[in-house]
């Protein structure tokens, strides 16, 4: 049975934004543990993933992770993009979200991306050869638009719904702004005024009362959180339950959170192999470690190349800031 967006967002209105190079599985799988309404993985170069490349299919892996698991495609060919997203449905993923709203001059430039937004007659080529694929919800990511001279995600929007695509997000900002100014939530209004399928706000959404605002400017039906959840794989909970007006779980903290900060450095250690491992999991730790103001045993880690130093140093690093509290 397909998946119900708007039964599962309003169960959870506080879904993970895919990032490159965070959301790996490890990361979802511990935002999942303690509660997302969504969490999806990171963009997968279409081309990259019918190429077999391995880094592209590891970006995609799904296996034990959340459900419903959710793959998101960046690409400029309706077949090419056709095809990636029957092989992740064939793999296991019950959502398909197309990336539309990636600024980076590298996607941009190969016309995916936010560059698709340029181009609509084309973006909705893509979204119907995709939704025509696939038998699972198909979702869209985008920006405002490209400039402020042309703010074209409610156009955009409606036209995708009318493809059927099943829930839109909208980062409240133009590409051109790249991450500069603050996301306007108020503009989304445009765009849940368009539709009616679910639309989910995007941009700047660090704690509940951000949550509240960025909900209430734009009467969106959930929100989508991603740079505050570096290094706090909990604060989607955390939101969720402050919009609830429920009772907040406490972050994780002293040896509760070292061994959450273990078991994460383990897990990226399993996926990715230990050469690879140790170097995405030198990002987390630093996420984990800077609030803390654990810098100098950040730095300390991050030379180490034995994991077993790592962990028994992450150890030594708490029982210190524990004894000086
Ligand atoms: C490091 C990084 C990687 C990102 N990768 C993706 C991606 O793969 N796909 C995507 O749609 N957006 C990506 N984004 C954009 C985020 O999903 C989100 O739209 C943006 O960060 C704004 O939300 P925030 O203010 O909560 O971080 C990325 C953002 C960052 C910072």
């Amino acid at each position: 049975m397909a998946i119900s967006l708007a039964e599962l967002v309003a169960r959870q209105p506080v879904l993970l934004a895919p990032m490159a190079g965070i959301t790996d599985l490890p990361f979802r799988r511990l935002v999942a543990r303690f509660g997302a309404g969504l969490v999806t993985s990171e963009m997968v170069a279409s081309r990259e993933l019918l190429g077999a490349a391995a880094a592209a299919r590891a970006r995609a892996e799904l296996a034990g992770g959340a459900r419903p698991a959710a793959v998101q495609i960046v690409g400029r060919e309706a077949a090419v993009m056709a095809e990636a997203a029957r092989l992740c449905v064939d793999q296991g993923a019950e959502l398909i979200d197309i990336n539309m709203g990636c600024p980076a001059r590298k996607v941009t430039g190969g016309l995916s991306g936010s560059a698709l937004m340029r181009d609509p007659d084309h973006a909705l080529r893509l979204i119907e050869a995709v939704v025509a694929a696939v038998p699972v919800p198909v979702t869209v990511k985008m920006r405002l638009g490209w400039d402020d001279t042309s703010r074209n995600a409610a156009l955009i929007a409606r036209r995708a719904e009318a493809a059927g695509v099943a829930m839109v997000t909208i980062h409240g900002r133009t590409r051109c702004q790249f991450y500069s100014g603050r996301a306007d939530w108020a503009a989304i209004a445009e765009v849940v005024r368009a539709v009616t399928i679910p639309v989910v706000a995007n941009g700047d959404i660090t704690d509940a009362a951000s949550a509240r605002a960025a909900l209430s400017a734009s009467a969106a039906a959930a929100v989508m959180v991603g740079r505050a959840a570096r290094g706090a794989p909990w604060i989607l909970a955390r939101i969720a339950a402050g919009l609830a007006g429920g009772t907040v779980p406490a972050a994780p903290s002293g040896d509760a959170l070292c061994d959450l900060i273990s078991e994460h450095y383990e897990e990226m250690l399993r996926f990715y192999g230990t050469e690879i491992g140790l170097r995405v999991a030198r990002k987390h730790l630093g996420w984990y470690l800077a609030p803390l103001g654990m810098e100098a045993l950040r730095a300390e880690l991050v030379r180490l190349e034995d994991p077993a130093r790592v962990l028994a140093g992450l150890r030594r690093g708490f029982s210190e800031l524990e004894a000086a509290a």
